[in-house]
């Protein structure tokens, strides 16, 4: 079964009385690298926190593959869509990181040796090779939110949803998240990831969504959303770094990364 996000006509309204989504529809094919990207407050968290099921819809429907998440609950919703937080530090509770990684597929009822596996290798993905002993309380905010990853990731989900994934992280941490985006895609899952980091975003995502105000107000490939200037003002996000150089010289191609960059820098020279 193929594992589509399906957001029809999504409003939600918090208890406090803010409305926070204003009617989204928006579907995402399994094995799509989708980025999320807009201003603070735009809408973001709460629609990704629609697809596991710690919100459930004011209006509107959030489908996963053939589930309405209305009437599963957060823990059936576990076994198809991995959550990795903004915040860590709300995600986190083992006393080891063993165990906090191994918690998911436990959960699960993945047997014990394959768990241990599962462990090691979502370690070694997030860049925590041999650190199955460590207190989460010893380790760094950039580290934590690996760990983050690397118990999501231990849960081998068809959906993986990053919330900030680069927030913290240095140029190898940021290149590391990359690699495990292209290696979940390549394996056929779905990544849906928020995103302040739009040089990341151009380079490791298929399609980007722009919210504002609790809307999408731009959807397409990294090409097309970039271009549209208006939608990224109004979200008040600028383009990535390379798409300001090429606009600044004039050129009329749109550039996501720096191979793009210096192929068409070539064909001038
Ligand atoms: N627990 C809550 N109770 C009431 N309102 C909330 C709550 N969480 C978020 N909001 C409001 O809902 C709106 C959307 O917030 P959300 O956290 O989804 O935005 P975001 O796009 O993820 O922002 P950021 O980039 O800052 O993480 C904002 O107006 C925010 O103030
Ligand atoms: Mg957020």
């Amino acid at each position: 079964m193929s594992m589509d996000i399906a957001v029809d006509g999504l409003v939600f309204t918090y208890p406090s009385g803010v409305t926070a989504l204003g009617g989204i529809t928006v579907s995402v094919p399994a094995g799509q690298r989708l980025a999320i990207v807009g201003q603070n407050g735009a809408g973001k968290t709460t629609l990704v926190r629609h697809f596991n099921g710690i919100f459930q819809p004011t209006e509107g429907t959030v489908r996963i593959g053939d589930w309405d998440t209305k009437g599963r609950d957060i823990a059936e919703l576990a076994a198809r869509v991995g959550y990795v937080f903004q915040n860590p530090d709300e995600q986190l509770f083992a006393r080891s990181i063993r165990d906090e990684v191994g918690f998911g597929p436990k959960n699960l009822g993945v047997p014990a040796d394959e768990i241990e596996a599962r462990v090691t290798a979502a370690l070694a993905r997030s860049g925590l090779v041999g650190m199955e002993d460590t207190h989460p309380y010893h380790l760094s905010l950039s580290e934590r939110k690996r760990v983050a990853l690397a118990s999501v990731l231990a849960m081998e989900t068809p959906i993986v949803v990053l919330d900030e994934p680069t927030t913290g992280q240095d140029a190898r941490g940021v290149a590391l998240i990359g690699e495990v985006v292209a290696e979940l895609a390549a394996e056929g899952r779905t990544v849906v990831a928020i995103t302040h980091d739009m040089d990341f975003c151009a380079e490791n995502f298929d399609r980007v969504l722009v919210m504002a105000d609790g809307r999408v107000i731009a959807d397409g490939t990294p090409a097309e959303a970039f271009s549209r200037l208006d939608a990224l003002e109004d979200a008040h996000v600028e383009p990535p770094q390379l798409e300001r150089l090429r606009t600044e010289l004039g050129w009329a191609e749109p550039v996501m990364s720096v191979d793009e960059f210096v192929g068409q820098l070539k064909t001038r020279a």
